[in-house]
């Protein structure tokens, strides 16, 4: 019988690290208050590459992992909030450069979610029988869209790209359950605003704004303490709901590997869930929030790191901006 697998993993870190320290030039912070609040201590700070370079490196490094070749990839989803352009997409340049000649290639918006609902987009494609081999990556150039002034945000963020390639395969680390969901109502506790309106029939200030050069670029704004307690729940919620899903107790788990946002979230979520901090896999301390990347770069080390075991229950879970959230239970082979 097949399944729907994942045979391959991938990721790449622009290598310019930033400290906490560094931080401390640019705002008013220290590297105290940002550990003790969120856990990071330092992050990867694109210096020229941008978001289709870094997917196009975790996308190849993926395809390496998966055995394939770029012409047996049916289909590219890349999962961004801060693509090079409005069009093309993301995909259509690692596409091109990755010369995967037959693959259909999309962005897909859904934050820091982005690889969670790109897996289950792909998921789909493969169980329907329309596609067979799906590369899936998620990329970020979030310096970009960060308010470098604002201490409260510019700390909690980092560049970076995972990737995985899914396939039919009756061999392979098959996806026994995932779920998806979104809370629209709570859409304005974390947004990176786009253009406005702006044509003959409407002035919205923008072209009169560029003409005097305080044309504002769009940046990250968020309610933090809103959108933690939202993460805190909705990790909770969704380990819940999928174990219940698969039939599964928290004692079948070997390792969860949530969106890296801030480690006191995720202790939080352990504490309420009664599961041991140890099967929360985190990095945040080195990369900080890379948004749509974060769970396949912490995917990618834990693979990397030979601790996954045949047979392992992981659950990946994300949340973000939306709100978005969403689950997938992997069996490791
Ligand atoms: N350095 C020093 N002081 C800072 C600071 C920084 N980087 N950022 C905020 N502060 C200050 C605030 O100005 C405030 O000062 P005041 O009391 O004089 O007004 C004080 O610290 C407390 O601010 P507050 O916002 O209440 O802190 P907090 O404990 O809620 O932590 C976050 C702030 C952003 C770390 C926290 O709310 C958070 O992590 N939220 C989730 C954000 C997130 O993960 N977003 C992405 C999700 S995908």
């Amino acid at each position: 019988m097949s399944n729907v697998c994942i045979i391959g993993t991938g990721s790449y870190l622009p290598e310019h690290v930033m400290t906490n320290d560094d931080l401390s030039n640019l705002v008013d912070t220290s590297d105290e208050w940002i550990r003790t609040r969120t856990g990071i201590r330092e992050r990867r700070i694109s210096t020229g590459m941008s978001t289709s370079d870094l997917a196009y490196e975790a996308g190849a490094r993926a395809l390496q992992s998966s055995g394939l070749k770029p012409e047996d990839i049916d289909l590219i989803i890349c999962a961004t909030i801060t693509p090079d352009y409005f069009m093309p997409s993301c995909a259509c340049i690692v596409q091109d450069r990755l010369g995967a000649i037959n693959a259909a290639a999309f962005d897909l918006v859904a934050a820091c979610t982005g690889m969670i609902y790109g897996i289950v987009t792909a998921k789909q494609f493969i169980k329907s029988g329309m596609y067979e081999n799906v590369l899936v990556i998620g990329s970020e150039t979030l310096s970009k869209v960060l308010d470098w002034e604002n201490r409260s945000s510019c700390v909690l963020f980092g560049d970076g790209a995972g990737a995985v390639v899914l396939s039919k395969a009756s061999e392979g680390s098959k996806i026994l359950a995932s779920r998806l969901e979104a809370d629209g109502s709570k859409h304005n506790l974390l947004t990176c605003s786009a253009l406005p309106l702006h044509n003959p029939y409407v002035n919205t200030g923008v072209q009169d704004m560029q003409r005097q050069g305080s044309f504002c670029l769009p940046k990250i704004e968020m309610l933090g303490q809103e959108v933690f307690k939202y993460a805190v729940r909705t990790i909770i919620d969704n380990i819940n709901n999928i174990l219940n899903m698969a039939e599964l107790t928290k004692e079948d788990i070997t390792y969860i590997i949530p969106h890296q946002a801030n480690q006191r979230i995720i202790e939080q979520a352990s504490k309420t869930c009664k599961i041991p901090i140890d099967k929360f896999h985190m990095n945040l301390d080195r990369y900080g929030n890379t948004s749509a990347a974060s769970i396949g770069i912490a995917l990618d080390e834990l693979v990397s790191s030979g601790k996954l075991k045949k047979k392992d229950k992981v659950i990946l879970v994300g949340f973000g901006g939306g709100m978005t959230s969403g689950s997938i239970l992997l069996e490791w082979s």
